[in-house]
């Protein structure tokens, strides 16, 4: 009987001791909320439609927008740290008539909706910034990784803030318009589906993103550019790497749903620019994405990954 008893602790024991040590390396992103965030405002997004189908993994929904920001490839070199090579033959491989001399940097605006693993779910949040691509972190001149060095992400929210932080991602708590959604419609606009996003750090002057999109019939740019930009192992400081695998034929991407083709006008005060940005006429998508999340790897364990795609 008592034989029987420590088992069952000893089972409850270390059943608990992996779960503290999931969290650990899966970042605090998964504990329970210590502080429940006034959820003021009602999300229009769509449910997690993969919560169980991986119910060991972190998983949740990322709606918002993506879209390419052209800047010359001397800038890219001036902006992103030196000891990195720039895989310009990758780019190119998915953009063959991107222009000459340059390079592209992406802007992200996503709103993270039904973030979950093991049952526990955190609340909403959104986050933007400017991220740069195709960047040779492993100097092996193949495997692209994009370096993310600045979000800005929902004040309050203390779990995702210490998830980002934790990569040696260049923080800033910030206010959203809208606050719990990933854009919002602009009425009486000129350009049909027009939106709008906003950011603003709560540190006043510190950062802020601003966008405004129409839709558009097509891109100059094809769907497997934006699937690679989006699933290229992300880093901040170089020293863990995060790999979000984000799915594009999930229902809340396909029909009735849809990846709508938008142009439009960013305007970024963010590091590592240093001064405010504004890029007119910049290309992008407007979706709903499904992912999987693995948080604080080695960078190494991503040797070649992706090349079979
Ligand atoms: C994405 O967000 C927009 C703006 O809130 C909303 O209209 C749309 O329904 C959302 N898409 C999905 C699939 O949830
Ligand atoms: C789910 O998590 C496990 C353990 O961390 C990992 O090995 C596996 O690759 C993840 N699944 C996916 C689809 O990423
Ligand atoms: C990197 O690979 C590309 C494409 O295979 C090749 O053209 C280039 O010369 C390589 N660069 C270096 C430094 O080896
Ligand atoms: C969806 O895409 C992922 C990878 O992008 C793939 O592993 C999975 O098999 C696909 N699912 C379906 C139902 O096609
Ligand atoms: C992105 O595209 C490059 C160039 O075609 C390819 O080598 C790489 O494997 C792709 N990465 C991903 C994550 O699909």
């Amino acid at each position: 009987m008592h034989a029987r008893e420590s088992k069952w602790q000893y089972f409850l024991f270390s059943f608990l001791s992996i779960l503290a040590i999931r969290y650990a390396s899966t970042s605090s992103y998964l504990a329970v909320p210590n502080e429940v965030l006034a959820d003021v405002c009602q999300t229009q997004d769509q449910p997690n439609p993969i919560a169980s189908l991986y119910p060991m993994n972190a998983t949740g929904t990322l709606n918002g927008t993506i879209a390419v920001i052209p800047i010359s490839l001397q800038l890219a070199r001036k902006l992103i740290p030196k000891q990195y090579g720039i895989l310009e033959h990758a780019y190119r491989d998915l953009l063959p008539s991107f222009p000459e001399g340059m390079y592209p940097a992406v802007l992200q605006a996503l709103h993270d909706h039904e973030v979950q693993a093991f049952g526990y779910q955190i609340p909403d949040f959104t986050r933007t910034g400017i991220e740069f691509p195709f960047v040779d972190l492993l100097g092996d001149n193949t495997t692209s990784f994009k370096w993310a060095p600045s979000l800005l992400m929902s004040a309050g929210h203390e779990i995702a803030l210490k998830g980002a932080m934790d990569y040696g991602t260049n923080t800033f708590p910030a206010s959203f318009e809208p606050s719990c959604d990933a854009y919002r419609a602009v009425p009486d606009a000129k350009q049909p589906g027009t939106t709008s996003f906003s950011a603003k750090s709560a540190d006043a002057d510190a950062a802020s993103i601003t966008t405004l999109f129409s839709s558009i019939p097509e891109l100059p740019y094809p769907l497997a550019l934006f699937k690679n930009v989006t699933n290229q192992p992300t880093f901040a400081d170089g020293k863990t790497c995060d790999n979000m695998i984000r799915l594009f034929n999930t229902s809340v991407t396909t029909t009735p749903n849809r990846i709508e083709t938008v142009k439009g006008t960013v305007r970024a005060k963010i590091h590592p620019f240093d001064s405010e940005q504004e890029w007119r006429n910049v290309y992008g998508l407007r979706m709903d994405t499904a992912f999987i999340e693995n948080n604080y790897l080695p960078c190494e364990n991503f040797r070649g990954y992706g090349a079979q795609n």
